[in-house]
């Protein structure tokens, strides 16, 4: 990790959460001449707990990178998942409905961690704690990015800037008005999730419709659980103590669940809105967006990990064809090929959403629309097939 960056690169990266991470790796792999700049520290960025399931494709990319030691060995492949509604679970089986297909139980923070290791191993240039980090020149040949160090003033010159500086950071911005365009729905909810050193009350995760409101059962280990409760946008985590968290999780979770919950103190507890987010296209000029700088989902179905993995793989690829071959057509192309898969992500998590959350104004229509989807779900194969082929991650055709 350099104290200073060099005078000129390739490519340079802004954020290094998972987005501006993998494609670090993936240009190293490619032979293309990266720098990474990062708003925080290295410990802000590793230790924020987020999401912990990864699809086949980001299990596969962190193998093809030589990054998948760990995740073969501490990761928990789970072949199926469970939906309940009025205490009446059922189970659906990737395995059987989508051959050999599988998710791995890993959480983001791990994922940062082996990224972060291997790029001290392969001296990728990551500079933390960098302070307004400003792009200049992006409707150029020849773009360059400001920022402030501890040893003052820096700029690098570069070919291409990538912005992966998740939803507020600072490179969607750079597109002019009138360039691109903002798909948008907030969700008039949050999710309240808790750590616990306690083993999870089920094998795989468990989704609960309930009609208090969603409930989520997931873990990071056999000893340590995850567990979320839709909550209202008003609530603040010190309204909830811990036992009322666990009295409620119980019931929503449901029966022979709920018997098998072990309480335990949390060690981490937190509210987050829920958004689905689009701006396309995701390119402008010499500016790539890729990750969160680009687009959120909500949290159901855990996607947003993986499709910031997918679009730097796209990336990565229109790049390395335009530095051997001098050809463009990849990374023209970039912004339509990495939109089409996010655009399926969007319309799963979003419709995940709906199916198993209690919105303000559902009447009994709404209820009965969701209760014949689950129904639905639990009587037909060929629904349970759709619902695990998004689940599991569709293909990342390149
Ligand atoms: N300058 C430099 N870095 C910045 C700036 C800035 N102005 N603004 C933000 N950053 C950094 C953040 O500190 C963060 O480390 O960019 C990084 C963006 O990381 P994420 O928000 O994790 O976004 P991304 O890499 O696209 O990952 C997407 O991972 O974190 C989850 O919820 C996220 O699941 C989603 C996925
Ligand atoms: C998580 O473990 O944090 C998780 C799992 C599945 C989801 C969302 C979050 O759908």
């Amino acid at each position: 990790m350099a104290a200073a960056a060099r005078a000129r690169v390739q490519v340079a990266i802004i954020g290094a959460g998972p987005a501006g991470m993998f494609l670090a790796h993936l240009l190293h792999e490619a032979r293309i001449d990266a720098i990474v700049l990062e708003l925080r520290s290295r410990e802000h960025v590793v230790s924020r707990v987020r999401a912990g399931v990864l699809e086949q494709t980001t299990v596969a990319l962190m193998h093809r990178l030589g990054l998948g030691a760990r995740v073969a060995r501490e990761g928990l492949v789970h072949g199926g998942t469970t939906l309940a509604v009025n205490d009446a679970p059922f189970h659906v089986d990737f395995d059987e409905l989508v051959r050999g297909a599988a998710i791995t139980v890993y959480g983001q923070s791990e994922v940062m961690k082996d990224l972060n290791q291997a790029a001290d191993e392969r001296h990728l240039e990551v500079i933390y704690e960098a302070a307004d980090v400003q792009p200049h020149g992006l409707d150029t040949d020849a773009p360059w990015i400001t920022w402030v160090s501890r040893q003052g003033p820096q700029r690098v010159d570069c070919e291409f800037i990538v912005g992966c500086d998740g939803f507020h950071g600072v490179s969607r911005g750079c597109i002019p008005p009138g360039e691109s365009r903002v798909f948008e729905r907030t969700y008039p909810f949050g999710w309240l999730g808790v750590l616990a050193e306690v083993p999870p009350c089920n094998h795989e995760l468990v989704y609960a419709n309930h009609e208090h409101g969603f409930a989520l059962a997931s873990m990071r280990s056999a000893t340590r659980s995850r567990y979320y409760l839709q909550c209202s946008l008003q609530d603040r985590v010190e309204d909830w103590s811990d036992e009322a968290f666990w009295d409620e999780f119980a019931v929503r979770i449901g029966g022979s669940f709920a018997r098998r919950i072990t309480r335990g103190a949390s060690f981490e507890k937190s509210i987050a809105p829920l958004r689905s987010f689009v701006s396309a296209p995701m390119r402008w000029g010499r500016l790539f967006l890729a990750g969160d700088a680009a687009h959120i989902v909500p949290p159901t179905g855990a996607k947003g990990l993986n499709l910031a993995a997918a679009d730097v793989m796209v990336l990565a690829d229109a790049l390395r064809r335009y530095y051997a071959t001098g050809s463009a057509a990849g990374i023209d192309g970039y912004s339509d090929r990495a939109l089409a898969r996010v655009w399926k992500a969007e319309r799963f998590s979003w419709w995940l959403t709906h199916l198993t959350h209690r919105f303000p104004q559902m009447d009994g229509f709404d209820r009965q629309m969701q209760l014949a989807e689950l129904e639905y779900l639990r009587s037909s194969r060929a629904a349970r097939s759709s619902f695990a082929e998004n689940y599991v991650g569709l293909p990342l055709e390149l």
